[in-house]
């Protein structure tokens, strides 16, 4: 696990755009793992300046390749979540954030783009067919990911099984206190929804986490530097064999072992590169 600690979120942002830039210039990214909230939006936007160089001279040190609107068009993305019972023309709807926020702003492919169904009338052919439709696609190559507060990624509350598949979960109370900001109030946050599973997420090449924020410094502490348990689902990125964990110095201020973080980050043989 590789942890990098920078000074805020759009410098979050702009280190994911570089890697994600290098990844599709290099040819090594045909598959993205998108992920919703507002901890994703700075790689976005900063992903989509660099298209065709537009605004590139924001990129980091070293320059970072041009996104071209070729390898956007070409690319298939799989977003990791969706409520239940929301149509996906709702605003609220996983299907609209993702359509706004990766889909447009990227110019991707629409019938390129997948999100869960989660108002599918049989919901377990939809979480079926959304696992095949990954399989079929060759798997993802990199997933982006948040974390919830719950220590949950995706949807995968406490108590998710680390082998678990694409299925329907109920929200912990937590989260839909910390998702009716979307919403007209909190008994408007649907109590299911489907999710890829920690075993799908767990198949990608490679993962991004990202987190930002005072309020997500304990589920990083947790996550990162905690026992590997289901009661804190995202500790599970300590056994992926390529995961980088970006941080501000607010979501990494409960971590134990910083200062080392801080040694590796100074001391990298090895700097991001395709
Ligand atoms: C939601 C999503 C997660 C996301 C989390 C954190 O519940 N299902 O995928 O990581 O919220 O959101 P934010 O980035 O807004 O803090």
């Amino acid at each position: 696990m590789q942890i990098i600690i920078l000074p805020d979120a759009q410098a979050i942002g702009e280190w994911a755009a570089d890697h994600i830039a290098r990844r599709l210039a290099a040819g090594r990214l045909q598959v993205l793992g998108v992920a919703t909230g507002s901890s994703p939006l700075p790689a976005y936007d900063a992903l989509a300046r660099r298209i065709d160089g537009t605004g590139a001279e924001g990129s980091a040190e070293g320059g970072a390749p041009a996104v071209s609107r070729e390898a956007l068009e070409t690319l298939t993305a799989f977003a990791l979540d969706e409520y239940v019972g929301i149509e996906p023309d709702r605003p609220e709807s996983y299907h609209a954030v993702i359509r706004e926020e990766v889909t447009e702003k990227l110019g991707l492919d629409p019938s390129r783009v997948h999100v869960p169904e989660g108002a599918a009338e049989d919901l377990e052919a939809a979480c079926r067919h959304y696992e095949q439709l990954i399989a079929d696609a060759g798997g993802v190559d990199l997933q982006i990911l948040g974390i919830g507060a719950t220590g949950h990624l995706g949807f995968n509350e406490p108590s998710s099984s680390f082998s678990s598949r694409t299925r329907v979960k109920t929200l912990a109370p937590q989260t839909r206190r910390d998702n009716a900001r979307f919403f007209s109030s909190e008994d408007e946050v649907p109590l299911h929804c489907v999710t890829q599973g920690l075993g799908t997420i767990m198949d990608a090449g490679e993962l991004l986490l990202i987190a930002y924020g005072e309020h997500k410094a304990e589920a990083v502490a947790r996550a990162v530097e905690g026992p590997l348990t289901s009661m804190c689902p995202a500790s599970i990125i300590q056994w992926h064999h390529d995961a980088v964990v970006l941080l501000d110095e607010a979501a990494a201020s409960k971590l134990e072992h910083l200062d080392y973080y801080r040694h590796v980050q100074e001391h990298d043989l090895l700097p991001d590169q395709d």
